[in-house]
């Protein structure tokens, strides 16, 4: 037997118990004749004290040891960690490894950075930090099967080797040795396998499964990631948002023993766009968007405030498709370089604006603005009041092209919320966006694309207009203005806290519209035959009606333990160039293998 015992394990019960531990040397701090080690392994941390003659050989930071010992109360008890009140007193000792110094310490606050702690992953992971992700990941993971299967789930595995499956990504692709000059892609889900399961008549469907996108990388998206994906047949979409609320709320109480008991809200997506500029809004606070000013061809029945601010004089809001405010509480105090770094910060080319106005309404109800040599005082105070601002309040302003604009002042809401902390990271928000366009306006090859993806269904009482319509775009600056622009689909999206964390939709069961939807995207027959011949085929023998949706397992897991970046919540990621630094991948093969797969290489410089 290695150990009798953990090293997270013993407490003042065990006093006088002869134990064997196993673990590593976290540090080691010598008085005298005596050494205190900190032995640590997955389980805690336990300190030993070892006597000057049995310390034969030296020992080092990370050795792995094997002691058996009698444990004794601790004279210096240490509230902070679960073994606090003993120590073990060492009569063996044992190396069974020995370790070179570790490159970085092996503890929370680590003197290492990020690409270090990439290189030596297997000594990261031993920090306390990570394990606890690794060990919440398993809890979500346990969690989600534990619910699926009490729901009637059935855990089927898809393959990796297929052909592509768009989901707007760049696919990656393999090699076949046995079919030369021919690709294998990796899924980047297991979309259309889910819905073949649907018309194979396995009604429930889940898989925690890897999934391939080779695109763009930021601290929420990595090339190979997780999801939780599922399908159901017989459902409508209500059934499904229940369904994962469900799971959501379930996962909360397991993993975090958070009673989620208030309804998720449910808003459309243009309800999102047109208060939060963003179709995955952070609604952990309010700070609504005040649309001044905006296109009413994309925004129709909402009502126009424009006259409020309509000032010929004022090029920066009179030139402007759109105008947007947003009240920030107690703002009529910052000072000027507050509000000239704000200025700065959406001049910043991510953000793209031009400038940022605003209006204080001082606490003495008195108003001052960054315009006011363009309007009268009860003219701002009409769009403080507009704005629904009250004493001690600034209104900040954002004017330009519609997308832009909006986009910026979703941005600045985040940016103002995060200064007020109104982004408390154990604080969680859950909220579904629903209605998604069912096309997008893909302006480099002036098409339309599936904003979702083509198996989504579009609102049945709109379909007439994806059949009668022609997907030609013919004025591309006003795409906004032609009929696909407002079809809205059966789609949606979970949110927690800002980040989408899942989406779905129903999907299109009946040969004729999934053919339609392929014509909407530009697909010719032969196209649609060679890529999807097998769904379409699918769909002659039954196909019955189905929907789902997948969960973004690693951004899950990120946000419930309180981040944002989910490489510290996968074991081993790759960094922002896609790279292992660990394993240096991708990494150059060998000839051979090339020629045996009948591939030569010209790398252009
Ligand atoms: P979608 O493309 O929206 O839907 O993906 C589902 C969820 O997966 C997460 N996600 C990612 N996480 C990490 N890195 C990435 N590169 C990445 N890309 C996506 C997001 C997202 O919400 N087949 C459909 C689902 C369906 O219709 O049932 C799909 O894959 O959290």
């Amino acid at each position: 037997m290695y150990r009798s015992h953990t090293c997270g394990e013993l407490r003042s019960e065990n006093i006088g118990l002869e134990v064997k531990l196993a673990g590593w040397i976290q540090s080691i701090r010598k008085f005298g004749s005596v050494t205190f080690i900190d032995l640590r392994d997955r389980y805690g941390i336990t300190q030993l004290v070892v006597e000057e003659d049995l310390e034969k050989k030296p020992l080092g930071r990370e050795f792995v040891l094997q002691i058996i010992g009698k444990v004794r109360e601790r004279s210096n008890k240490n509230p902070n960690i679960s073994t606090g009140e003993i120590e073990i007193f060492v009569s063996e000792i044992t190396v069974l490894n020995k370790s070179v110094t570790p490159p970085f310490t092996i503890q929370d606050d680590t003197d290492g950075g990020d690409d270090l702690r990439m290189k030596y992953r297997y000594l990261d992971l031993r920090r306390n930090a990570i394990k606890k992700n690794i060990e919440l990941r398993y809890a979500v993971n346990m969690a989600t099967r534990k619910y699926l299967h009490q729901n009637n789930f059935l855990d089927i595995e898809t393959p990796f080797l297929i052909k592509s499956t768009p989901e707007g990504a760049r696919d990656f692709i393999v090699p076949s040795r046995m079919n030369a000059g021919q690709f294998y892609a990796l899924p980047q889900s297991p979309q259309t396998f889910k819905q073949l399961l649907m018309v194979s008549g396995y009604d429930r469907y889940y898989q925690i499964v890897k999934c391939f996108r080779d695109e763009d990388l930021r601290a929420d998206r990595q090339p190979e990631f997780t999801q939780i994906d599922c399908e159901m047949s017989f459902v409508e979409q209500e059934d499904i948002l229940n369904m994962f609320e469900g799971l959501v709320k379930y996962i909360f109480k397991e993993v975090k023993n958070i009673d989620y008991s208030e309804n998720i809200l449910k808003i459309t997506w243009d309800d999102a766009m047109w208060n939060y500029g963003n179709d995955k809004p952070d609604t952990r606070f309010d700070m609504k968007l005040v649309n001044l000013k905006f296109p009413l061809h994309a925004h129709p029945n909402r009502k126009d405030i424009s006259h409020l601010i309509n000032k010929p004089d004022f090029k920066v809001f009179d030139e402007a498709e759109t105008v947007i405010g947003i009240v920030i509480p107690g703002g009529a105090e910052y000072s000027r370089k507050q509000t000239d770094e704000l200025t700065d910060w959406v001049k910043r080319p991510q953000i793209g604006m031009k400038g940022l106005a605003f209006i204080k309404v001082n606490k003495d109800g008195s108003i001052k603005s960054s315009f006011d040599k363009f309007y009268n005082e009860t003219e701002l105070k009409n769009i403080a009041d507009a704005a629904l601002a009250s004493p001690g309040d600034i209104i900040l302003i954002v004017a330009g092209k519609e997308e832009l604009t909006r986009k910026a002042a979703s941005e600045l809401r985040l940016l103002m919320a995060e200064k007020l902390n109104l982004r408390n990271p154990e604080s969680f928000k859950l909220l579904w966006v629903v209605d998604f366009p069912l096309f997008e306006y893909d302006a480099d090859n002036n098409r339309w694309v599936a904003r979702h993806h083509p198996f989504t269904a579009p609102k049945p009482e709109q379909i007439d207009l994806m059949i009668n319509n022609n997907p030609a775009i013919k004025d591309p600056e006003n795409y906004l203005q032609h009929p696909y622009a407002n079809i809205k689909a059966n789609a949606y999206d979970l949110v927690l806290n800002g980040n989408e964390i899942g989406g779905g939709s129903i999907r299109i069961y009946r040969k004729e519209l999934q053919q339609k939807m392929f014509d909407a995207l530009g697909m010719d027959e032969k196209e649609q035959h060679e890529k999807f011949g097998f769904l379409l085929g699918a769909f002659e023998y039954g196909a019955p009606p189905h929907g789902g949706l997948a969960f973004g397992f690693d951004r899950l897991c990120a946000i419930i333990g309180g981040s944002e970046s989910i490489r510290d919540f996968i074991a081993f990621p790759k960094n922002n160039n896609g790279r292992d630094v660990m394993l240096d991948a991708p990494a150059f093969v060998d000839i051979k293998q090339l020629e045996e797969l009948n591939i030569s290489i010209d790398i252009q410089e």
